[in-house]
């Protein structure tokens, strides 16, 4: 283990010393969202937040600002888990057997209807790396000297997968860096750029909401060009869906990974695979499975967590009856809270656009000219240890890594206000 991860961890370990989390009593059932109420009205309703707090389990024992890893189960959806895994613990292959395929298939049938496309268009999966490692690896229009494309903002074993290629299927594998600062114009223009510089491409992998600096790509257009020059793009939109108003066939896209374990709250171990009607056949039967245009031939995850699937309709119950408009929303102002104020702070650079187009939770900051990997562990470290607050480091950005900052939908206004806090004292050294 490198040392300044062991440092963190260690700097973590009062972790260790949390209680477990009681999730015996329910919170009182969330209140609707009031008629008539635009998003960015009720954004700043304390007391509907409140409420929707109040549906999780969160600690005391720091402020957590990472909140991109994977989504917090809301209470009712623990519950439900809690109860589906005992159930199925005492029922065990009887259950499995004769009656999980049918609720399988029910909760497929939700994720499909959630994310606006066909159920024969989605398989679930394990999360957004298992879809995406099949998508990639299983992409077999390449031809020995046909080009593929990644971005410094791509994450890390999407890029592993995408490297592989060049091995796998003979494809000159070529990369970019997105601009810094960043617009949504010149993102495009790079893409674009990419695009004529390599005639030969035949594929790109675009990140929609990337785990580095939190920049939304404007996929939708990007994909488009693409198709107008006979590209394909397979988009990992792990961070993209639950978080940001939208559905699959709004990135115009034909192939797409997805997480449902971050945004949507689902148990860890959720996510699903999008392939666009018609180009099944353009993905290879996972290691050896039946051909066909059956897409749950695309992935073999062998005996799942039954549990977790069976919780997914929860999950996204909650996730409508929030409102995703409203989710985007409230994310949105508690990221403007902070990267507002750290903006006005001398010695923070903040990697983050105001164009609310480019704009998620996530967002970056790091000291001015500090970008090797151990300063950002150190400012990591030091926003544990001296202010309690838990954001995490990351690095693979061309400019630098930087500390990554996301709130979650529990988040009070007030945490934003201590990092900024925080940033002030770092900031002065
Ligand atoms: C952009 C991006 N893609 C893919 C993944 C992989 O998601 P998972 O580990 O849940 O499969 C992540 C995880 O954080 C991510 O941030």
């Amino acid at each position: 283990m490198n040392p300044q991860r062991r440092a963190l961890l260690r700097a973590g370990s009062l972790a260790a010393a949390l209680p477990m989390a009681a999730s015996a009593a329910l919170p009182p059932p969330l209140p609707p969202v009031p008629a008539g109420t635009t998003p960015d009205a009720l954004a700043g309703n304390q007391a509907y937040w409140q409420a929707v707090a109040a549906q999780y389990d969160t600690t005391d024992a720091i402020v957590q600002l990472d909140n991109a890893f994977w989504g917090s189960m809301a209470r009712p959806v623990l519950r439900h888990y809690e109860q589906q895994l005992a159930m199925v613990n005492r029922d065990n292959a009887w259950y499995a057997r004769m009656r999980f395929p049918a609720d399988f298939e029910a909760a497929r049938v939700a994720a499909a209807r959630a994310l606006g496309v066909g159920v024969d268009e989605i398989v679930l999966t394990r999360g957004a790396t298992e879809a995406l490692q099949v998508l990639i690896a299983g992409y077999n229009r390449l031809q020995p000297g046909n080009a593929v494309l990644y971005a410094d903002i791509d994450y890390d074993n999407m890029i592993t997968v995408t490297r592989w290629l060049q091995q796998r299927r003979g494809a000159q594998v070529v990369s970019i860096a997105m601009p810094e600062p960043f617009t949504h114009d010149n993102v495009v223009a790079a893409y674009v750029a990419a695009m004529e510089r390599h005639p030969t491409l035949k594929l790109m992998l675009l990140t929609h909401v990337n785990h580095r600096n939190g920049m939304v790509l404007p996929v939708a257009e990007i994909s488009r060009l693409a198709r107008a020059r006979g590209i394909d793009v397979i988009v990992d939109t792990a961070h993209g869906f639950g978080q940001l108003d939208m559905t699959i066939p709004d990135l115009q896209a034909d192939f797409a990974g997805i997480n449902l374990h971050k945004w949507i709250g689902a148990p860890v171990g959720v996510g699903a695979a999008y392939i666009k009607r018609g180009r099944v056949a353009d993905i290879e039967p996972y290691l050896g499975e039946k051909a066909g245009d059956d897409i749950r031939t695309r992935v073999h995850t062998g005996t799942v967590n039954f549990a977790a699937y069976l919780s997914l309709p929860a999950a996204l119950d909650l996730h409508a009856q929030i409102g995703v408009a409203n989710k985007q929303a409230r994310l949105r102002l508690l990221r403007n809270r902070w990267v507002e104020a750290a903006r006005a702070i001398e010695g923070i650079e903040v990697l983050a656009s105001a164009d609310p187009r480019l704009t998620s939770a996530i967002a970056s900051f790091r000291l001015k000219g500090r970008t090797s990997v151990a300063d950002s562990y150190a400012l990591s470290k030091k926003l544990v240890q001296e202010h309690g607050i838990f954001a995490v480091p990351r690095d693979g950005l061309a400019s630098g890594a930087c500390v990554r900052v996301t709130p979650g939908i529990f988040t009070p206004e007030s945490h934003l206000d201590r990092l900024v806090e925080a940033l002030r004292k770092v900031a002065k050294g």
